[in-house]
C-alpha cells in the first residue's frame, strides 16, 4: 500500500525548472525523508503532493486520490507544515493548539487532551500563557509542528521542521514523529541534513537541482557510498605528492596543499599500504596519517557534486 504514488512530476517557473520529471513511491505507515541542498526542488515538490501548487505536468496519487482531480478531498486527510512560519502574533501558545483544533472540528474533550500532551512533548508548558509575538523563532517553530498534531491525518507533510531548533529540541521532534508513525501515520519529511533523515526515516529519496539521484534505506545509502574512508597525510616537505599517488587503483585524490594530502577509497587499506609503500620508496617522511570513515555529510556532498558533474 502506498500513500504517495508520483509518477514524472514537473514543476517550472518561468524558465526555471523546480522540479524535473521525479517519480516517488512512499509506503504507507513509513517515514519518508526527501534531501536535498538548498534550492534542490524540496519545497515545490512538498507544495504539489499537498496540492497547494498544480504541477505542470505527470501524475500523483495521495492515499488513493488522485491529487490533480481532487485536491480538496486530499487535503481533508493530510497534515502539512510548511517551511514559512505562520502564526496568529496575538495568540497564546495553549490557544495556538487550541484554535487549530477547532479549525479541524476536533471534539472539545480530545481537543483539551490534546493541547496538554502537545504542550508537555513540546516542552512548551512553561510557555503556554506567552504570545506568539514575544516567542523565540525556535519557539514558534515548535508551536507550529506541534499544532498539526492537534487533528487526526493520515499522512503528515513536514517541510524542514527542525530549521531554527537547538539540539534537544530537534531530538525531541524527531523522537515525537517517530512514536506517532508507530500508530500508522506516514510522514514525508524534507531536511537538507543527512544525519537527521538517518536518524528518524525508513527510506531516503536525495534529490538536486530538481532530479532524484538516489533512493534507499539509510543502511543502503552507506554500504553504497559509505564504505568510503578518508586518509589524510602529512608530510615533512613539499613535495609532489598527488602525482605519486594518482597511479594507485581506487585512490580519490581530494585535496594536496603540498604538506597535506587528503584523498579517499573504498578500498581503504589497500590503498594506505600502497600510499605507505610509495612513500617510503621515495624517500618521503611521514609526520602524521589518519583514517577516518567519510562522514555521511561528505556522502551527501559527493553524491550530489558528482549528479552535478
Ligand atoms: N514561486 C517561485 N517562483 C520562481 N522560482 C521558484 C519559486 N519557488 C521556487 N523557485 C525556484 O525553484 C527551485 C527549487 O526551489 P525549492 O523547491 O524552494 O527548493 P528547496 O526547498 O529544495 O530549497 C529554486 O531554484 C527556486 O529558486
Ligand atoms: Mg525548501
Amino acid at each position: 500500500m502506498y500513500s504517495i504514488e508520483v509518477s514524472s512530476l514537473s514543476k517550472s517557473y518561468g524558465d526555471t525548472t523546480a522540479v524535473d520529471g521525479i517519480d516517488l513511491k512512499v509506503e504507507k505507515g513509513k517515514i519518508f525523508g526527501f534531501l536535498g541542498p538548498n534550492g534542490a526542488g524540496k519545497t515545490t515538490t512538498m507544495k504539489m503532493l499537498t496540492t497547494l501548487i498544480p504541477p505542470s505536468s505527470g501524475t500523483m496519487n495521495i492515499l488513493g486520490i488522485d491529487g490533480t482531480k481532487a485536491p480538496l478531498e486530499i487535503r481533508k486527510k493530510i497534515g502539512v507544515v510548511l517551511q514559512q512560519p505562520s502564526y496568529e502574533p496575538t495568540l497564546s501558545v495553549e490557544k495556538s493548539l487550541e484554535k487549530y483544533g477547532m479549525m479541524w472540528n476536533v471534539d472539545k474533550k480530545i481537543r483539551k487532551i490534546r493541547v496538554e500532551e502537545l504542550l508537555v512533548a513540546f516542552d512548551l508548558v512553561d510557555i503556554r500563557k506567552k504570545k506568539n509575538d514575544d516567542l523565540s523563532i525556535g519557539q514558534r517553530r515548535r508551536v507550529q509542528v506541534a499544532r498539526e498534531f492537534m487533528h487526526d491525518m493520515d499522512l503528515l507533510f513536514l517541510d524542514e521542521p527542525t530549521v531554527g531548533l537547538d539540539p534537544s529540541a530537534r531530538r525531541g521532534l524527531l523522537d515525537f514523529i517517530k512514536s506517532k508513525v508507530k500508530d500508522g501515520l506516514t510522514i514525508f519529511f524534507t531536511t537538507h541534513i543527512l544525519e537527521e533523515a538517518e536518524y528518524l526515516c525508513d527510506d531516503i529519496a536525495i534529490i538536486n537541482k530538481g532530479k532524484i539521484i538516489a533512493v534507499d534505506t539509510p543502511d543502503e545509502l552507506k554500504n553504497k557510498f559509505g564504505r568510503e574512508k578518508t586518509i589524510k597525510i602529512h608530510v615533512s616537505e613539499q613535495e609532489n605528492i598527488s602525482a605519486l599517488l594518482s597511479a594507485i587503483p581506487g585512490c580519490i585524490i581530494e585535496r594536496d596543499s603540498g604538506v597535506m594530502i587528503t584523498v579517499r577509497s573504498s578500498q581503504s587499506e589497500q590503498v594506505l599500504q600502497d600510499v605507505l609503500k610509495i612513500l617510503a620508496s621515495n624517500g618521503i617522511a611521514v609526520e602524521d596519517l589518519s583514517v577516518v570513515p567519510t562522514s555521511l555529510e561528505e556522502i551527501f556532498l559527493s553524491v550530489v557534486k558528482s549528479s552535478n558533474a
